[in-house]
């Protein structure tokens, strides 16, 4: 219990210091605040793409992946925008600029931020899909979904570098266990990435997704986050080998019966978002 108490002291600690911020360009954090923006700057997204030829390539990569592929290769910027549609562009710089810090050599943390990266990607794609089933379009819900569910579990990943960080630097001596840093995660992840996504300067709808997304008290008539809370729950679920408890709760919750959304329903989700990791799991 000591091991673990002085773990979570050192760990609190080195995850308020700035080097233990998910790193991101001045060029992906400009993009980032431009595509999360009310109404955001098309040409300004391009030229910025362009302005970065790692992120061109990779956002290239991502648009000719099994996920995005149609019948012939893209090899612009200009030509995937026009071909798949700005928003769908928005969405794609968004995997692109993240999935760099998802990676890792540390085999214990990999472990653990690959499934994080799944399971934000999952929601992401899951809110996404069902922001358009449902027709959310007129709070602008649809095109932050997508980013929304990449971001809500930021805090997570804070918690992951600062862990591999105090490792590294034998501040630690041992990685703690599986479930304990499960619970870590659990009880700090979501103040964590309040805290990151106001300081990336993110709209305020983003940082309350953060914040909020597993409490039991929350704004009702906040669309995009009553969709993130309804899509993590039902990865989580999945995750969790589909216990029928948890379906039964999900179908029941007040998300769930605020979109209006019945047990069918739920279950098109689950079949959109289980054919959507086949084919990312097969990107990378
Ligand atoms: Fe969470
Ligand atoms: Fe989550």
């Amino acid at each position: 219990m000591e091991k673990n108490q002085a773990i979570i002291d050192v760990l609190l600690s080195q995850v308020k210091k700035e080097d233990s911020l998910p790193p991101l360009s001045k060029n992906s954090l400009l993009l980032q605040q431009e595509i999360t923006k009310k109404s955001p700057g098309f040409k300004k997204i391009e030229k910025m793409i362009k302005s970065d030829p790692a992120l061109t390539s990779h956002i290239l990569r991502i648009a000719n992946s099994v996920v995005y592929k149609g019948l012939e290769q893209i090899d612009t910027v200009k030509e995937a925008m026009l071909r798949l549609g700005t928003q769908e562009i928005s969405n794609i710089a968004s995997w692109a600029i993240h999935q760099s810090n998802f990676q890792t050599k540390d085999s214990f943390i990999k472990t653990f931020k690959s499934k994080l990266w799944v399971h934000s990607l999952s929601v992401a794609v899951g809110s996404s899909w069902t922001a358009k089933y449902l027709d959310l379009d007129a709070d602008e819900v649809v095109s932050k979904s997508f980013i929304s569910g990449l971001l809500h579990d930021m805090g997570s990943l804070c918690l992951l570098i600062a862990l591999e960080k105090v490792k590294k630097e034998k501040k630690i001596a041992d990685y703690p266990s599986d479930f304990v840093l499960n619970e870590l995660i659990k009880k700090f992840h979501s103040d964590q990435g309040y805290q990151l996504l106001k300081y990336w300067n993110l709209p305020k709808e983003f940082y309350t997704i953060a914040r909020d997304h597993h409490t039991e008290e929350f704004d009702q008539s906040d669309s995009l986050l009553i969709l993130i809370r309804l899509v993590d729950k039902i990865c989580h679920k999945m995750e969790n080998g589909n216990k029928p408890e948890e379906t039964a709760a999900i179908v029941s919750s007040v998300e769930a019966n605020l979109l209006g959304l019945s047990e069918i329903g739920i279950a098109e989700i689950e079949i959109k978002i289980e054919s959507a990791q086949k084919k990312f799991n097969r990107t990378g």
